[in-house]
Formats: C-alpha cells, structure tokens, sequence
C-alpha cells in the first residue's frame, strides 16, 4: 500500500468544498489515515515547497497556502500517489478534464484547490511536515475485501 499527502487549500476550504473533495477519495476507495484543519505557518510553507524556491511564484504559493485553514490528509492505497494526481487534474484548473477536482471546481492556477504529492518520495517528505508518527492510524475497513 501507497500513502499520499492531499492539502485542500484555502480557496477550497473556504468555498466549503472539503467534504465534495474528501467523498471523492472515499468514493473511489481510499482510505483515510490521517486528516486535519490547521493554519500553516510560513516556516513549513517554505519547507513543504522548497523545491520552488526559485521560481517567479514562489512567494505567491507560500502567501496563499498560509492566507486560512487548509485541510491535511494522507491518504492510503495501491498506487495512491497517481491515482491522487489523476482524480485532481492538471495544475491549471483551465485546462483539467471535466470530471477531475481542478476541472471542476477551479479556474485560476493561483487558486487550484487541492495539492497532492508527485511522487512516492515526495509524499513520504511532505507527510512528515504535517504530521507526526501517531497522527497517522492502522485500522481496518469492513470495506477493504471489496475493494481489491
Ligand atoms: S513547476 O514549475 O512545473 O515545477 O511548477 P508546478 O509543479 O506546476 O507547480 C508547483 C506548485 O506551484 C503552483 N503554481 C503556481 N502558483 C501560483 N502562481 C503560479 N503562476 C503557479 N504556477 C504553479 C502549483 O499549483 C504547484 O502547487 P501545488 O500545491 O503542488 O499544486
């Protein structure tokens, strides 16, 4: 099993659409193990996008993502990290399919809604930003035999 980091930035959860987004992984059979309202501060804004540092929108990111709560998650399955990157869409929300997160509920590449991991290495990286050991739980689903 794959884990993955999915940040429901400020837009969406101002635009109140934090449950829409999370019944979307659950819907598709993801399973939650960890998940968190919190205000981000600038000093792990800039860790979790370090790898950006220098580009022209660096500070833009790191504003916005610190501008209001955003919801933390880490979400759990085979291939979770593509399978996430797959459900929200291409980074600018004008060009993502109808049917992803991005391509339906955003418009501006500054306001896209959601960040998930690209990478398996990424997401190992991120997920240790937001939480620690013990806020990531073990359980079973009555579901889990249905689903693979
Ligand atoms: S790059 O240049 O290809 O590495 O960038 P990319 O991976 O597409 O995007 C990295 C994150 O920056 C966000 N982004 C922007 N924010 C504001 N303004 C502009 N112009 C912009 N371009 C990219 C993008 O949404 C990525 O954030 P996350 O949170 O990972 O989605």
């Amino acid at each position: 099993m794959e884990r993955t980091l999915v940040l429901i930035k400020p837009d969406a959860v101002k635009r109140q659409l934090t449950s829409k987004i999370l019944a979307r992984f659950e819907d598709k059979g993801l399973k939650i193990v960890g998940l968190k309202l919190m205000q981000l501060s600038k000093e792990k804004a800039m860790e979790h996008y370090a790898e950006h540092k220098k580009k022209p929108f660096f500070d833009n990111l790191v504003s916005f993502i610190t501008s209001s709560p955003i919801v933390a998650i880490v979400l759990e399955g085979k291939d979770a990290v593509t399978v996430v990157r797959t459900m929200m869409g291409t980074t600018n929300p004008r060009d993502a399919a109808p049917g992803t997160i991005r391509g339906d509920f955003a418009m501006d590449l500054g306001r896209n809604v959601i960040h998930g991991s690209d990478s398996v290495y990424s997401a190992e990286r991120e997920i240790k930003i937001f939480f620690e050991e013990d806020e990531v739980l073990e359980y079973e689903r009555i579901i889990d035999r249905d689903i693979y």
